[in-house]
C-alpha cells in the first residue's frame, strides 16, 4: 500500500470516531416479537363481538402474570414490591356476567366485585371518549402508591407510573398478539373513575384499556 493509501485510511477511520450521527443497521422485522412491535396501534374502534375469557386470560397473564416460583410477573417492578392492581370492566365477554372484576394474579382468578353494568358511566368519567362505550371489556389499571414510597420516598411515585406503563405496553403487544384492539385511555376523572370501579382507598386509577375486536384492520 504506497503512502497516500495508508494515509487516507488513517483520515478516514479518524473521522469515522469523530462522526456525530451513526446510521444503525437494516433489521429483519418479519420475527414474531418484531411483528407485533411493528405493527401495534392504538385501536379505538370495536365491533360487537364480544371477547373470549381465555382472550381475557391471556391478557391479564401478559398484565401481572406470576413468571417465577419466587413471585415475580411478566412486567418489571422497583424492588418487586407489585403496587399495580387490576380492574376489569365486563360488558360483552363469554361465560362471564357483565359487571366489575379484580384480577388475583397468585390465584389466576376473577374476583366478582359487583354486577352492576357502568360501562354508561365510565364512559362520562372518560369524558365520552368512543372507544370506551363500544368495547366489551375495559381493563383499569390502578397502583397503590404507598406500596412504593414506603421504601423509595418520593421517588416511589416515578417508579410506580414507570411500572404502570409496563404493564400497559405489555396488554398492548398482547391484545396485537390476540388479533383484537386497544388504546391507553388517560383522559378521565380520577375521583369519578375510583368511585364506580369501587377501588380501595389507597388505589388510584391510571389507565383505562377498553378491549375488543377491531372494526377494520
Ligand atoms: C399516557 C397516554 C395517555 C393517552 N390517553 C389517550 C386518551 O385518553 N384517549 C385516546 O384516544 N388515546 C390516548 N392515548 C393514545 C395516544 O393517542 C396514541 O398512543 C398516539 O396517538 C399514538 O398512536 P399509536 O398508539 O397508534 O402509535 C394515550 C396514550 C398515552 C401514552
Amino acid at each position: 500500500m504506497n503512502k497516500i493509501k495508508v494515509l487516507l485510511l488513517i483520515l478516514s477511520n479518524i473521522s469515522f470516531c469523530y462522526e456525530r450521527e451513526i446510521l444503525l443497521p437494516e433489521i429483519d422485522k418479519n420475527g414474531f416479537l418484531e411483528k407485533i412491535i411493528q405493527n401495534r396501534r392504538s385501536i379505538r374502534d370495536y365491533s360487537d363481538k364480544p371477547i373470549s375469557l381465555k382472550e381475557l386470560s391471556y391478557i391479564l397473564w401478559a398484565a401481572q402474570g406470576i413468571t417465577s416460583k419466587e413471585g415475580f410477573r411478566t412486567t418489571p417492578s422497583a424492588g418487586a414490591l407489585y403496587p399495580v392492581e387490576i380492574y376489569i370492566v365486563v360488558n360483552k365477554v363469554e361465560k362471564l356476567e357483565t359487571g366489575i372484576y379484580k384480577f388475583n394474579p397468585q390465584k389466576k382468578s376473577l374476583l366478582k366485585i359487583s354486577t352492576k353494568n357502568i360501562i354508561t358511566n365510565i364512559y362520562e368519567a372518560a369524558l365520552r371518549q368512543d372507544c370506551i362505550i363500544k368495547a366489551p371489556a375495559i381493563i383499569a389499571i390502578g397502583a397503590v402508591f404507598d406500596r412504593v414510597t414506603a421504601k423509595y420516598g418520593a421517588r416511589g411515585t416515578n417508579y410506580t407510573y414507570i411500572e404502570v406503563g409496563c404493564v400497559a405496553q405489555n396488554i398492548h403487544l398482547m391484545v396485537e398478539n390476540l388479533n383484537l384492539g386497544t388504546v391507553v385511555v388517560g383522559a378521565f376523572y380520577d375521583t369519578e373513575i375510583k368511585k364506580l370501579l369501587e377501588m380501595q382507598k389507597n388505589e388510584t386509577p391510571i389507565i383505562l384499556m377498553p378491549i375488543g375486536h377491531r372494526k377494520t384492520k
